[in-house]
């Protein structure tokens, strides 16, 4: 059989979409599904059907379109007119849209429909000039939103799998890595390593069998950056590991996904039958001698388990504790074979840079962190959603443009970034760039993404309990520092929320964590002191006043 055509899939699609006159996208991920995304779509299907247009409209599921506080999100697209975002879309108000906006809005006299909504449709609209929408930089989520994530089809309308073409074609291994390093990414995952440099060790690594792991464990409490990439683009991330694949002399992929995201875990089914139907996975992909297969695993839910080591004792059915390192994954990792172990943003930025080359990502950021980064804005702010931005942007124009400033109308206290390996940032530090170092000078860091904004009611001592109280919880019990010194730290701060604590005891804290920083065996232990010991930098006098409270004395 001849390989795959991309080329004409690609303008087949684009010729079969350019014949709608109007095109829905409604928000089908995990968020706005749960809030009746999908009783909205059926209510759209009965009501184009209702009204005769089945030949004239598509409704085209999609994953996050970012403004999750506001779903289930439906986009209007009627050709050669404004777009026409509605916000908390119920079944009734799908009908109305398709008779009192696209119904009219077809008929031929009309120029543009938008301009005319009657108000209890403008009502319900957002505007997509605002600050959100504008002052992001799409980049990994271009896709999301935009197309149908179980539609091969539709990624590949939108240039997809030409960087695997491109590369399979035109360019070396070493080529790849090349544009990899003038790219500048780093590891997305929470670690920050420079992606060209673990690929030139898997690489160099020699054996006869090599692996690729997509790391979609993502376990960090209030991130879901992971879950909505695998739900938007599934093919974008497979597309990834492909080419971290064949520049790494990979044989084999494999999806570590955790179980509570059953939507990513379908759709990364799906596309893998999908693209293994059209030879992109499998023996010779696209005519070349290159042949890659991949599987999916699940994760049974241990935050642990995302830690590279944990993870890969949990693929070979052992249980998920961390080993030490080194051996580092890209020398001894799964079976004992060189792996290359990435984070699902990381790989889903690498068809982009391929095609664009390095320089293109290398256009957003600051020195030490290039392109753009997914983050999951929640807490008190106006506009929390799914968010990527261009590295370099102020924590301020995060929080008061993009998130819309606080939802609560009292003073932002503080920015928790990192999750539970990470650590706060202070109002007074809000014009901060968004960058691995300068969050890392900050005593936080930027981690895989989480970003809780909290206002003056949020009290620091219960936010470092609750961060610590997780990571206590999600031990392995492995080594004595993290299993012991982490309950004894909580123990605590426990003690000092009650009003029990005294002086000594913040001391004792200090010391607690310094020896938890030191000795504990992997990054869960390592780094579970961060938000303990960047509140006690920053607010230590939150911990005075119940130290000194009523009833402590
Ligand atoms: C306790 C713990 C949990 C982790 N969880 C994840 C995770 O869910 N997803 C992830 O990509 N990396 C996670 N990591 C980091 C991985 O060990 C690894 O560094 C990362 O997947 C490498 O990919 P990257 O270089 O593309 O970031 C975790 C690390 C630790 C210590
Ligand atoms: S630091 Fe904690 S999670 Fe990591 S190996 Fe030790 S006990 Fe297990």
């Amino acid at each position: 059989m001849p390989p795959v055509n991309i080329e004409k899939i690609k303008n087949d699609e684009i010729k079969r979409q350019n014949d709608f006159c109007c095109r829905i996208f409604v928000c089908a991920s995990t968020g706005c599904i749960s809030s009746q995304s999908m009783e909205v779509i059926d209510a759209l299907e009965e009501a184009v059907k209702s009204h005769d247009l089945e030949n004239e409209i598509e409704i085209v599921p999609t994953g996050c379109m970012g403004l999750c506080a506001r779903g289930p999100l439906v986009r209007v697209e009627v050709a050669g007119q404004k777009p026409v975002l509605y916000e908390t879309v119920d079944p009734m108000f799908a009908r109305l849209v398709v008779s009192e906006h696209i119904r009219p809005a077809l008929a031929k006299s009309v120029k543009d429909y938008a301009f005319k909504l009657p108000d209890f449709l403008k009502n319900r609209t957002v505007p997509l000039d605002i600050d959100f929408f504008a002052q992001q930089q799409k980049v990994v989520l271009a896709n999301a939103g935009d197309i149908d994530p179980e539609s091969i089809e539709a990624y590949i309308a939108r240039d997809g799998y030409k960087a695997l073409e491109k590369i399979l074609l035109n360019m070396s291994p070493e080529q790849i890595i090349e544009q990899i390093e003038k790219s500048g990414l780093r590891g997305r995952g929470g670690g920050g390593f420079p992606v060209a440099k673990k690929w030139t060790f898997a690489r160099q690594s020699q054996a006869e069998y090599k692996y690729v792991i997509c790391n979609g464990d993502e376990g960090d409490p209030g991130a879901y950056m992971d879950r909505s990439i695998l739900e938007a683009d599934p093919h974008a991330v497979l597309e990834g590991v492909l080419i971290a694949a064949y520049a790494t002399g990979a044989q084999e992929g494999i999806f570590y996904i955790r179980a509570e995201y059953p939507l990513a875990i379908e759709r990364m089914k799906k596309a893998i039958r999908q693209a293994k139907r059209n030879k992109l996975l499998g023996k010779n992909i696209l005519g070349t001698e290159f042949s890659f297969d991949c599987q999916i695993r699940l994760g049974a839910g241990a935050f642990v388990c995302g830690e590279e080591t944990a993870l890969i004792a949990s693929i070979e059915g052992r249980r998920g504790t961390p080993r030490p390192r080194p051996p580092y994954p890209s020398v001894k990792g799964v079976w004992d074979m060189p792996t290359c172990l990435n984070n699902v943003e990381t790989l889903a930025n690498v068809p982009s840079i391929l095609r664009n080359g390095g320089d293109w990502f290398a256009q957003w950021g600051t020195g030490s962190s290039k392109g753009t980064k997914v983050f999951a804005l929640t807490g008190k702010v106006i506009n929390s959603g799914l968010i990527e931005i261009p590295m370099g942007l102020s924590l301020r124009e995060v929080v008061e443009k993009i998130g819309g400033g606080s939802s609560t109308a009292k003073e932002i206290k503080a920015v928790q970034t990192g999750g539970p390996s990470g650590g706060v940032i202070k109002r007074e530090d809000l014009d901060l760039p968004v960058c691995y170092d300068r969050f890392q000078q900050a005593g936080s860091i930027m981690g895989s993404g989480g970003m809780i904004v909290m206002d003056q009611d949020d009290s620091m001592v219960d936010i470092a309990s609750f961060y610590l109280g997780f990571t206590v919880d999600e031990s392995c019990g492995k080594c004595a520092p993290c299993r012991i010194g982490g309950k004894q730290l909580l123990d605590l701060l426990e003690k000092i929320s009650q009003g029990k604590g005294t002086k000594k005891d913040i001391e004792s804290i200090k010391l607690l964590c310094e020896a938890m920083r030191s000795a504990s065996l992997c990054g869960l232990g390592q780094t579970a002191p961060n938000p303990v010991v960047s509140t006690l930098t920053y607010f230590e006098n939150e911990y005075l006043e119940k130290i000194n409270s009523e009833v402590c004395k």
